[in-house]
């Protein structure tokens, strides 16, 4: 099953646009060819190893939701279908089978619209230091990881290098123009809500989550990137969820608990997966696909 994991990509005559901690993006033009790979990141850093499937599952979950919540927003899916590929890719098709999109290339704005519908993170730390998150007011007495009475739209910047700092309403509506602001907003809480619904039947708790939106060479506003990926969001199992302190990460918790248990330092180098690992947090992802799509992977 090792010999399955795809690490990184390395497309012969075409533009690689970036590499993102678990995506590889080529440039094809009008379009991007966006490949999800099976690269794992915990604590900011990519483990040596992969994690079978993963690519396969992130890319599976994205078209899922993009295609779940199309009546609320038009998103930048072109086609999955390796056989609609251009010519170009033609030599790739296997490889790139079930962990890759081509998409409508845009222009992104410079903001993360992220939602919360619970407090956790850098929206927990936020409100207990000022009881505020992203210069909304939230009422005292909340614990780590209660439930908000409303999902709250709390932004940050894009940061280039590091972390990505929560930015109030005003200076968000500066980034992206008073002309989009709002309704970029609407539809973040809107897809939220809809999919924060949908998974709470399948037993998944998604907790907060994070969106781009960006405008096409018509100008169109349109929802890019990924979405709803275990990457992208919190997702909680209901049946572990114990608010007053943080919960445990549906997918990733196996590999955090292990890289805490053998004492690694969070710095390089990374610390290669014991199988056990890997197998376990292989299931997870699986798991989390399995419960919101309905469906085994192919
Ligand atoms: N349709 C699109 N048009 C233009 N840019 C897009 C589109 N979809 C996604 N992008 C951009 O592609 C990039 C995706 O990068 P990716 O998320 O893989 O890595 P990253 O954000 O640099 O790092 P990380 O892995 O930590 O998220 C983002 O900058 C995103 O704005
Ligand atoms: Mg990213």
């Amino acid at each position: 099953m090792a010999d399955d994991v795809l690490l990184k990509t390395d497309l012969k005559g075409l533009t690689l646009k970036g590499r993102g901690k678990v995506r590889d993006i080529y440039d094809l033009g009008d379009s991007l060819l966006i490949i999800a790979t099976d690269r794992i990141s915990a604590f900011d850093y990519i483990m040596p190893n992969g994690i079978p499937d993963k690519g396969k599952i992130l890319n599976g979950l994205s078209l899922f939701w993009f295609d779940f919540t199309k009546d609320i927003i038009k998103n930048h899916i072109m086609t999955s279908d390796v056989s609609a590929y251009p010519r170009e890719l033609e030599q790739y098709r296997n490889m790139l089978r079930g962990r890759s999109m081509i998409v409508t290339k845009a222009k992104p704005f410079a903001a993360e619209c992220v939602v919360r519908g619970y407090l956790s993170g850098s929206g927990w730390k936020e409100y207990r230091e000022t009881g505020r998150i992203c210069g909304i007011s939230i009422k005292p007495g909340f614990v780590e990881s209660d439930k908000l009475p409303e999902p709250i739209f709390t932004p940050s910047t894009k940061a280039a290098a590091g972390h990505d700092e929560n930015i109030d309403l005003k200076r968000f509506e500066e980034v992206v123009g008073k002309k989009y602001a709002s309704s970029i907003i609407e539809r973040t809480i809107s897809i939220y809500r809809k999919a924060y619904e949908y998974a709470y039947t399948r037993g998944i708790i998604i907790s907060d989550t994070k969106f781009e939106f960006g405008l096409t060479g018509k100008g169109e506003l349109i929802i890019i990137d990924e979405m709803l990926t275990p990457d992208s969001s919190r997702f909680w199992s209901i049946a572990d969820y114990r608010p007053g302190g943080p919960q445990k990460s549906f997918d990733k918790q196996f590999l955090r608990d292990w890289l805490e248990s053998i004492h690694w330092n969070k710095k390089p180098p990374t610390p290669v997966l014991p199988d056990e690992i890997v197998k376990k947090t292989r299931e997870k992802y699986l798991e989390a696909y399995v419960r919101i799509t309905g469906r085994d992977l192919q």
